[in-house]
């Protein structure tokens, strides 16, 4: 079966018009059956009350004349009678006797429209019948003509009923006219109502458009009071939730891309010292330096370890998040530590590292620091195109300040501001390693912060970099 799609409004106007008409229908057609019962009714009256005094008026007529026999007289008088009743009434009047045979008729030579009503009256009773004659009603009333109880006959009113069947055609006009312009006034007002009731669903269709596209900041303003005021509003409150869930999709996807990019730069420690000593190795020739490498690689190869199972541990309970653990730590030795990584490194491109370090004391997370150093000394190799590297530690104030400073091609100053931003790399042709991620800096940022310290960098093109990791003094 065929579908039929009609608009909400449509279905409105349709639905009022559908009430509307039938009882439009109806109503006309009781209105105009009443107004014709009446009219018959108010005919019927007349017609009863005209039958007595006719009724008076034959009787004295034939009394008076006892010397016939009443039948005959009657018989005989009727044409009289006939003429005297059409000349008052004004209407078509016929007599007929006791047999049901015309006796007189004021219209000569016309139809008798004989009918039940004269065999009822013959036999003692007033009846009538309604009768439609060339487009005419007529109430075709008879009533007996009583001589001392004996019927004599009937006189018969042939009573037009046009002045009602006039009005009924008015009433019937009018009605008719009443019921078109009511039927105007509805649709018209029913396109207005059924607009009102359209016009905020059309709204919420737009908007729900809207969300469906990812806009959620609309809002839906409607103040129709009903359901449809209910439903924008539950609307509104929907579209917010899925905002903040999306938002929050949004926040945790980020999270988790923070963790895994800072997952893989804490692998770059270990791995960088496995990676460098591993191709020392076959270039050493002492027993006890490759002794140390090895040892430095397994120990390196432990550290990673660890970090897998440290990983392993906060995806099972679903954090995206290191922690920092803090310990009492000597500052030289982490440095030390973390040279020793990158040695075969910086060996290779022949870069000579001047160390000023002194001991001190402090409350930090050995991994994380070595990883901060680490990035710092890896993008002086990889970047700056030095020859030497300053390792120094200085003491001001509360501050102890780990500067490393490199002689190389320095950073622009409009790119300073920005290192410290996820991915921003500064383009530099001629580096020696490109495949950076952009993200150590923020990340040694981050990690610096944890640990209640923070992180500078400084330069002059094509003379220095100077990078400052500053510890609060806590031990
Ligand atoms: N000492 C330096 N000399 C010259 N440029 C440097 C120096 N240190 C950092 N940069 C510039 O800063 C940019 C950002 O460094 P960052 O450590 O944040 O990222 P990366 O080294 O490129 O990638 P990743 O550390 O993730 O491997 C580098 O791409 C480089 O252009
Ligand atoms: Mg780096």
């Amino acid at each position: 079966m065929n579908r039929i799609n009609l608009k909400i409004r449509t279905k409105i106007m349709l639905m009022n018009m559908g009430i509307l008409i039938p009882v439009i229908i109806f109503i006309y057609i009781i209105t105009i059956n009443n107004l014709y019962s009446n009219v018959i009714k108010s005919a019927i009256d007349f017609l009863t009350k005209e039958s007595y005094s006719t009724q008076l008026y034959i009787s004295n007529y034939i009394e008076k004349d006892k010397k016939i026999e009443a039948e005959a007289n009657f018989a005989k008088k009727a044409p009289l009678i006939n003429t005297y009743l059409s000349n008052k009434l004004r209407f078509r009047i016929q007599m007929y006797d006791k047999t049901g045979e015309s006796l007189a008729d004021s219209v000569m030579n016309s139809v008798s429209l004989y009918d039940e009503d004269i065999t009822n009256a013959i036999k003692g009773n007033k009846a009538y019948v309604v009768k439609k004659v060339d487009g005419h009603i007529y109430v075709l009333f008879s009533s007996p003509v009583l001589l001392e109880d004996t019927t004599l006959g009937c006189v018969r009113y042939v009573y037009p009923v046009d002045g009602g069947q006039e009005l009924i055609n008015n009433m019937f006009m009018i009605m008719g006219i009443i019921g078109f312009i009511s039927i105007i006034i509805s649709w018209i007002l029913s396109k207005l109502f059924s607009g009102n009731i359209a016009e905020p669903i059309k709204k919420l269709k737009a908007l729900s458009e809207k969300v469906a596209a990812g806009e959620y900041e609309n809002k839906i303003e409607i103040k129709s009071g009903d359901e449809i005021e209910d439903l924008a509003e539950t609307f509104n409150i929907m579209s917010e939730s899925i905002k903040t869930y999306t938002e929050t999709l949004k926040e945790e996807k980020q999270k988790q891309k923070d963790f895994l990019d800072n997952v893989t730069h804490e692998f770059k420690t270990p791995l960088t010292a496995i990676i460098g000593y591993s191709e020392l190795i076959p270039r050493l020739e002492d027993r006890d330096d490759i002794e140390e490498s090895l040892d430095y690689i397994k120990k390196e190869g432990e550290r990673l370890l660890k970090l897998v199972e440290e990983l392993l541990d906060l995806s099972k309970l679903g954090k995206t998040e290191f922690n920092v653990e803090m310990a009492n730590n000597n500052l030289k030795e982490v440095v030390e530590e973390t040279l020793s990584i990158i040695q075969p490194r910086l060996d290779k491109y022949d870069i000579e590292v001047i160390k000023e370090l002194v001991d001190v004391n402090l409350f930090i997370d050995r991994d994380k620091t070595k990883q901060v150093i680490l990035n710092v000394l890896d993008n002086a190799i990889k970047y700056s195109e030095c020859t030497s590297i300053i390792i120094k530690i200085d003491i001001k104030d509360d501050n102890i300040i780990l500067n490393i400073i490199d002689d190389g091609i320095g950073i622009e100053k409009q790119h300073l501001d920005n290192l410290f931003q996820p991915i921003y790399r500064v383009n530099k042709i001629n580096c020696r390693n490109k495949n950076g991620n952009g993200l150590g800096l923020p990340i040694c940022k981050e990690i610096m912060k944890k640990q209640e310290g923070s992180i500078e960098i400084y330069s002059e093109e094509k003379k220095w970099t100077s990078v400052k990791i500053i510890f609060k003094e806590l031990v």
